[in-house]
C-alpha cells in the first residue's frame, strides 16, 4: 500500500482496452470547511475541515456514533449542514441539487431494488434522468455491460438480486453507484454485512477498481485493518471531530492523541 497521496490516475479519453468506467476521466476534489451538524442541542459534527485530493481514497474510521455516516450524508447532499461549507472542485455544493452533485454512494442499508434485474438496478440512475440528459438505450446498455465486466459479473444483467451472493450484490450496488458518472464515490461500510473472507477479497478488489477509475473516494469502515490496507489516508473521527488524518503508516507509528492511540490498540 502506498503511504503517499494517491497520484490521480489519468485515463485517456477514447482509449479502448480493459473495461473502464467512462466517468473517471477526470478526478475531482472535495473541500470541507467548518462543517457542523447539530440535532437540537447535540453537536454531531463539530467544525470539520477536510480536504480530499483528486483521485484519493480516504478511509473514515471512528467509533459508533462519531459522525461518519452523518458526514457522508452531508457530502452526498442527503442532509443539510447546520453551518459550514462543502466544495466539489471549488463549486459550492450547497448550491447544487443532489443530481447536480453527481455523488455515487453505496450505503450498507441502501439495498438493491429487489423487483428489478441487475441490469435495471445498474441502469436506474440513468433511466430516471430527464429526457434531455438521458443517454440512449444503446448507450445505457453498453455502459451497463462495461460495468458488469469491471465488476467481474459478465452476463449477470438478467438476474434478480435474490439470485446473487452477498458479495455479488455489493458489487452490483457499486456498479449502480458508478453508472451515474459520479464526481466522487462515497461508501458507508459497504462490506459490513459480509463474512471476513469475502470482505478481504472485496477490499482488494475495491482498491483495484479505485486505481482503475481514479475516482475520488471516501470509504467508511469500522474495520481498522480494512482502512489501513485500502486507503491512501485515514481520518480518525471522534465525537464529531477529526482527531487525526494521515497516511496509515504515520497514524500507526505516531498517534497524535491519546484517543487515537487507545482506539488503534
Ligand atoms: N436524525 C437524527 N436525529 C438525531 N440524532 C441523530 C440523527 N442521525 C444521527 N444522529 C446521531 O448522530 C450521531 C452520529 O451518528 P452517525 O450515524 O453519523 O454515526 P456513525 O459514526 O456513522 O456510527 P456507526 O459507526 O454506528 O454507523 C449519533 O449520536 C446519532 O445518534
Ligand atoms: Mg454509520
Amino acid at each position: 500500500m502506498t503511504a503517499d497521496l494517491a497520484a490521480p490516475v489519468a485515463v485517456a479519453a477514447g482509449e479502448g482496452g480493459h473495461a473502464r468506467a467512462p466517468e473517471a476521466r477526470r478526478a475531482h476534489s472535495i473541500a470541507v470547511r467548518g462543517l457542523t451538524r447539530t440535532y437540537g442541542a447535540q453537536v454531531i459534527l463539530d467544525r470539520i475541515d477536510l480536504d480530499v485530493a483528486p483521485g484519493e481514497l480516504l478511509a473514515l474510521l471512528g467509533p459508533s456514533g462519531s459522525g461518519k455516516t452523518t458526514l457522508l450524508r452531508l457530502l452526498a447532499g442527503l442532509d443539510a449542514a447546520s453551518s459550514g461549507a462543502i466544495h466539489l472542485d471549488g463549486e459550492d455544493a450547497g448550491r447544487l441539487t443532489v443530481q447536480e452533485r453527481r455523488v455515487g454512494f453505496v450505503f450498507q442499508s441502501y439495498a438493491l431494488f429487489r423487483h428489478m434485474t441487475v441490469f435495471d438496478n445498474i441502469a436506474y440512475g440513468l433511466t430516471v434522468r430527464p429526457r434531455r440528459l438521458r443517454p440512449s438505450r444503446a448507450e445505457i446498455a453498453s455502459r451497463v455491460a462495461d460495468l458488469l465486466d469491471m465488476m467481474q459479473l459478465p452476463g449477470f444483467g438478467p438476474r434478480y438480486p435474490a439470485q446473487l451472493s452477498g458479495g455479488q450484490r455489493q458489487r452490483v450496488a457499486l456498479a449502480r453507484a458508478l453508472a451515474i458518472e459520479p464526481r466522487v464515490l462515497l461508501l458507508d461500510e459497504p462490506f459490513g454485512a459480509l463474512d471476513a473472507k469475502v470482505r478481504k477479497d472485496l477490499r482488494k478488489w475495491l482498491r483495484d477498481i479505485h486505481d482503475r477509475t481514479g475516482l475520488t473516494t471516501v470509504f467508511v469502515t469500522h474495520d481498522q485493518a480494512e482502512a489501513m490496507e485500502v486507503a491512501d489516508r485515514v481520518a480518525i473521527l471522534n465525537a464529531g471531530r477529526i482527531e487525526q488524518i494521515g497516511p496509515p503508516g504515520r497514524i500507526r507509528e505516531r498517534p497524535a492523541t491519546d484517543f487515537v492511540r487507545a482506539f488503534l490498540d
